[in-house]
């Protein structure tokens, strides 16, 4: 087994599999053997989904890894949704299958900056998108995903004056929606912030029957032509309950696996990108793959830590959205 100067560089556990190994009945008896829970985000591979025991969005995630009784959370997901689970439940062994699994949107805001942005501002609260590090939510007041971010802004008075990072897509829609005036971060999504209005307009025009849909990550011109605009899970349920039966989704790609197995009779057509890729994947998200689960369920590593001092701030902003969110019907 590699070392942890070894894991550190890779991120993740490399040894051999056995071919002949079925990974999902090995995993099933892993997870039992070690009271596991594995909870993954909808950008997943699709094996991933398919042997998790929750798949959700950033807030239904958050609200698992809260309430799970196992002693061992494996996240299948990104290094910030870790470090949430961490936070919640500092007791719990929290692992990653790919330690590198980062965030481009996390990248783009840094705590020393932050920090200094926010001395700026001394009479505003601090709103932050869940998607950042434990060391930026400790620098917050109160977290967010986005499927509860425009209620959030929404809860607090009219008057109060509020900083919103790190994405400025997802604060430039909360400002529209809740007609208010936020101070941004200047941070955006590496892979929201790729889609080419053109193409999408194209698209529409030999779809027109379609259903367009996007995340509130995406650019102001790409939202003002949705038909919807809302989180992973938002954006699924939408596509369950609309009439329509056909979609052009401008999301990460890994959500077009649910929609697909929610309403096999509909077609989904992922969004053109503004490059020749036909793909819309999260580098990140799709570092973790069913084998590195394996084996870091297996080996009970990689492991994400928090420091102890900042679980301690971190911690607050988020109870708050979890309190906040737990009154509303999202
Ligand atoms: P949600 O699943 O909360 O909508 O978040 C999308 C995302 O970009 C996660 O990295
Ligand atoms: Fe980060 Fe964007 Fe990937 Fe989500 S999709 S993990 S926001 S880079």
């Amino acid at each position: 087994m590699d070392t942890f100067e070894e894991l550190n560089v890779k991120g993740f556990i490399d040894e051999p599999i056995d071919p002949v190994l079925d990974l999902f009945d090995e995993i099933e008896k892993l997870k039992k053997e070690k009271n596991a829970v594995i909870l993954a985000h909808y950008y997943q591979e699709p094996d991933i989904q398919d042997i998790a025991d929750y798949i959700g969005d950033s807030l239904g995630l958050s609200q698992e890894a809260a309430k799970t009784d196992a002693d061992i959370i494996v996240f299948a997901g990104v290094h910030f949704m870790a470090e949430t689970a961490k936070i919640l439940s500092p007791e719990k062994k929290v692992l990653l299958p790919d330690l590198k699994a980062g965030c481009s949107l996390s990248d783009s805001c840094p705590p020393h900056l932050f920090s200094k942005f926010k001395e700026k501002y001394p009479d505003h609260i601090v709103i932050t998108y869940v998607n950042c590090s434990a060391e930026l939510k400790a620098l917050s007041d109160i977290v967010c995903t986005s499927s509860n971010a425009v209620q959030i802004v929404d809860s607090l008075p009219k008057d109060q004056k509020i900083i919103f990072g790190p994405d400025k897509n997802l604060g430039r829609y909360v400002a529209k929606k809740t007609e208010r005036d936020l101070v941004l971060w200047n941070g955006a999504c590496m892979v929201h912030e790729i889609f080419s209005l053109q193409r999408i307009v194209k698209l529409k025009e030999r779809h027109p029957n379609a259903k367009f849909i996007a995340h509130p990550e995406c650019e102001d011109a790409v939202l003002e032509m949705a038909d919807y605009a809302g989180s992973t899970t938002g954006l699924l349920k939408y596509t369950m309950n609309s009439e329509a039966k056909e979609f052009i989704v401008a999301t990460e790609s890994g959500i077009i696996h649910q929609m697909e197995k929610a309403s096999p009779d509909k077609i989904f057509i992922p969004a053109p990108p503004n490059n020749t890729c036909a793909c819309n994947d999260c580098p990140h998200m799709k570092r973790n793959t069913l084998e590195k689960l394996y084996l870091c369920i297996k080996n009970g590593l990689p492991e994400v830590t928090v420091p102890m001092e900042v679980i301690k701030k971190a911690k607050i902003p988020i109870e708050r959205m979890l309190e906040i969110s737990a009154r509303l019907v999202l």
